[in-house]
């Protein structure tokens, strides 16, 4: 695997593929790999013959007081996972070669229909630093495909958008979250957590599941299922941010009449916030 920090010598590098007509599939990540993010590597492996990860952690994308200098830089590790995996290339450019001003991008790409809603509503400004960079590292590795988790729902469904409203040539794939036994999503963020959060974590996944199942019944209202699983998650010590069942195209709240419907939530639990989602049609 080549490890490249340079944006010319990775552009010098993909040209020979791009001339041999080689395929090439991206992963974007912010690194302290698990599971999950190597499922991204998988799924990239079978759609390409040449994959190009990503590891950056982009200040762009973090909000005052967020946690953009504590998060996990695990780098050697990270490059020893991607490694074994079967990973090609992995780009890991620094801040400066990122965003070589002071005043990191003064161009921005933005999604304004997905941009105030759920996570955007806590984390103002957010999908912007993801879109932005994201559609920077799209000019920089042209990939044909690449590959997002469906755990960050919004953030798939705002790199759709972009794509499609920018006409960038770049097929965009969900791959499906990867879970601990417990059903608690896998997320760098997890490291947060103790022993016993890590064990009361898991009831975010629960709660979303039982939360299908009631829907089901046709026993309750929407908002009184979303509250119903808010006050229970607070009981067992989450502080809440958002659990909300909404239409899986656009994440508008759902009415009666939607049937392809996702529910997505966000909690805070000791020094994490983590994000949870599942998707299905109600028959
Ligand atoms: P990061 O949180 O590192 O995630 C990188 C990719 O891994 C994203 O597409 C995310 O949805 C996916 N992922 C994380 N946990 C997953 C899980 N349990 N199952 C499946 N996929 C999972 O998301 C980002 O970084 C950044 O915002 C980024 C897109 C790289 C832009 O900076």
């Amino acid at each position: 695997m080549h490890t490249i920090d340079n944006i010319s010598q990775l552009r010098s590098y993909l040209w020979q593929a791009k001339l041999d007509h080689k395929v090439i599939a991206f992963v974007p990540t912010m690194g302290n790999l698990h599971e999950g993010h190597l499922q991204l590597i998988d799924r990239a492996l079978e759609e390409a013959d040449l994959v190009v990860a990503s590891i950056f952690v982009n200040p762009l994308q973090f909000g005052p007081g967020e946690d953009f200098n504590g998060y996990p830089r695990t780098f050697m590790n990270d490059q020893e996972k991607l490694l074994s995996r079967g990973c090609h290339v992995l780009f890991a450019p620094t801040v400066e070669e990122m965003y070589p001003k002071t005043n990191l991008s003064s161009t921005v790409v933005k999604v304004p229909h997905l941009d105030h809603l759920l996570c955007a509503a806590t984390r103002p400004g957010h999908f912007t630093g993801v879109a932005t960079v994201v559609s920077k590292l799209f000019g920089i590795v042209q990939p044909d495909v690449a590959i997002f988790g469906l755990k960050d729902y919004q953030q798939f469904l705002v790199i759709k958008q972009m794509t499609f409203d920018l006409c960038l040539p770049v097929k965009i794939i969900g791959a499906p979250i990867a879970r601990a036994e417990s059903g608690l999503a896998l997320s760098s963020r997890n490291g947060y957590l103790n022993e016993q959060e890590l064990h009361q974590a898991a009831q975010l996944y629960a709660s979303l599941t039982s939360c299908r199942i009631a829907l089901e019944t046709g026993k309750f209202t929407m908002p009184e299922l979303e509250e119903q699983a808010q006050s229970q998650l607070e009981a067992i010590g989450f502080k809440r941010d958002y659990f909300t069942i909404c239409r899986q195209s656009d994440l508008q709240p759902a009415g009666p009449e939607d049937k392809e419907l996702a529910i997505v939530a966000a909690a805070y639990l000791g020094k994490a916030r983590l994000i949870d989602n599942i998707r299905f049609s109600l028959n």
